[in-house]
């Protein structure tokens, strides 16, 4: 069946008030670009027609800005999950004019199959190649791809010319069947393939292929400081000490590293200490300090759900395809974030906290309390189900106006019961067998910058006892003091 070539203006035709939208890929590494810009021109011109024009947006996790910036701010998104991190679409959902439900990376698709949530009318998916009898190869992000041309009437593929063919081979599609013949997905270890390279579809499904030669929209990462240094240094001491007790083994364990700066920081950091032998990555964002590491040959094999890498880190890739196609796989983000799998292999989990509390809750998404920074992500998926899980946060943000170590979370994502290990620049908390003024203790002493120790200690005092101590009267004080003060140092317990 010929392939249905056309502008991405023509291809928005598809795209109905209303429509739920699956978007490929997996943070802006594979999210297709064109249609979705082209989708908000669209609503624009409808909305000063005074006519109505929204979509639901399922995604695979954040975007770019050609997609969530520009329809966020086109108004053209009724609502959206599971993971956001695009300036304009925050705003709008802080506004409550987009309505966000933050999910668990890996549960979108089968939540989606089981019917908890609506099926995508039209799937819109960057691809590198794409054939007339309905064969889609994804780029550098798989995201919930698989599923949404599965379950979608009508599919856009955007065929990126800046994503070359002999990407293929980097993929391993699976989709799981759904309970009650659910079986044990078959992986064993992060190198195991257990799908094909490419996703098939019904070719009469593909309604309008979209050419376009555009990078991805990946943006740059912080430069390793002193603090993210001392952080990946301490993460790299506490590993070292599992490995010589022999609760880690000599041959070491998969490692899961969480999204943004800190992460890629620390990783870098672990890679390059040399009491930490190379290791394997089972991952969900392969961020662009793996790259490196790849070459250098510290990692020995990365599996992920996409390569949120630079453009320049990208092109390195392709152009040592050779080097690179036995040592990386993309997966679905129903498999990167499998708990079956993360159990199974036993990962060592590294996510960042925006906010822990003394007791070793954690906040990865409310900026204090209220306002979503990105969403809850994959952090979930990997810390309830890791070998060991560990958070690493600076230990104050804003200058050190904000302790990112309060009396209390103001908002609670992974609670004491997951979260096993806690570091910052200052050291290492270890939460194990550990009751909650145990473990308070231990976060004051070893984790929370100097200039904060005596406020939460003296807050502590003002606790009666209890199994967890805490005042609830004054639970919040560094938080309201941050909030009418501008200092959380200006808190009085
Ligand atoms: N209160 C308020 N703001 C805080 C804060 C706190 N306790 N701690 C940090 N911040 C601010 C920082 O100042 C910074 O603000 P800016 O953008 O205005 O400079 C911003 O939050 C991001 O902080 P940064 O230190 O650059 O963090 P990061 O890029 O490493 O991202 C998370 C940290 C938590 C936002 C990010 O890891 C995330 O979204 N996590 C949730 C999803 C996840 O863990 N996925 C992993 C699964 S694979």
């Amino acid at each position: 069946m010929a392939l249905k070539f056309m502008t991405a203006q023509e291809a928005a035709e598809f795209v109905n008030n209303g429509d739920i939208v699956g978007m490929g890929g997996f943070t802006p590494a594979g999210a297709p670009k064109d249609v979705p810009t082209a989708i908000a021109h669209k609503a624009e011109k409808l909305h000063a027609e005074g006519k109505p024009f929204k979509i639901g947006m399922y995604t695979g996790a954040s975007t770019g800005d050609s997609c969530d910036g520009m329809l966020a701010r086109a108004q053209a998104v009724q609502f959206r999950t599971p993971y956001q991190s695009t300036k304009d679409m925050r705003a709008e959902l802080n506004k409550q004019n987009v309505h966000y439900f933050d999910l668990h990376l890996s549960e979108l698709a089968q939540n989606i199959r089981y019917g908890f949530l609506p099926k995508p009318d039209v799937a819109i998916v960057e691809a590198c190649i794409v054939t007339e009898d309905g064969e889609i190869v994804p780029t550098a992000g798989v995201g919930n791809m698989p599923t949404f041309c599965h379950l979608a009437d009508k599919i856009i593929v955007e065929l990126n010319e800046a994503m070359p063919a002999c990407m293929r081979g980097l993929h391993d599609i699976y989709e799981p069947a759904d309970p009650p013949y659910r079986k044990e997905i078959p992986i064993y270890k992060p190198s195991d393939r257990i799908g094909s390279d490419c996703i098939k579809v019904d070719p009469k499904k593909i309604v309008a292929v979209v050419k376009t030669n555009r990078p991805n929209e990946v943006g740059k990462f912080t430069e390793l400081d002193e603090t993210t240094k001392r952080i990946g240094d301490n993460v790299a001491a506490f590993l070292e000490g599992e490995m010589k007790s022999g609760r880690i083994p000599k041959s070491f364990l998969p490692i899961q590293s969480g999204v943004g700066n800190i992460a890629n920081a620390v990783l870098g950091a672990l890679g390059e200490n040399p009491h930490i032998p190379a290791f394997e990555m089972y991952t969900e964002v392969i961020q662009d300090s793996v790259v490196g590491l790849l070459k250098e040959g510290r990692v020995k094999f990365a599996s992920g759900c996409s390569l949120t890498i630079g453009a320049d880190k990208l092109q390195d890739i392709v152009d040592h395809i050779d080097f690179f196609r036995d040592k990386i796989v993309l997966r679905p983000q129903e498999l990167s974030n499998n708990p079956e799998l993360i159990r199974r292999m036993g990962l060592i989990t590294i996510n960042t906290a925006l906010e822990a509390d003394i007791f070793g809750n954690i906040n990865s998404t409310h900026v204090l309390g209220t306002k979503m920074m990105n969403g809850i992500g994959g952090s979930g998926d990997f810390t309830r189900n890791a070998y060991v899980s560990i958070y690493t946060t600076p230990s104050t943000a804003k200058d050190g106006a904000i302790s990112a170590i309060v009396p209390m979370v103001s908002h609670m994502d992974h609670s004491e019961h997951s979260v096993k290990i806690l570091i910052t620049e200052n050291g290492i908390a270890d939460l194990r067998g550990k009751s909650p003024i145990q473990r308070a203790h231990e976060i004051i002493e070893n984790c929370v910058a100097d200039e904060y120790k005596d406020l939460l200690r003296s807050y502590l005092k003002t606790c009666p006892t209890a199994h967890t101590p805490h005042n609830l009267h004054k639970a919040f004080n560094m938080h309201e003091a941050f909030a009418e003060l501008g200092d959380m140092r200006k808190a009085t317990f």
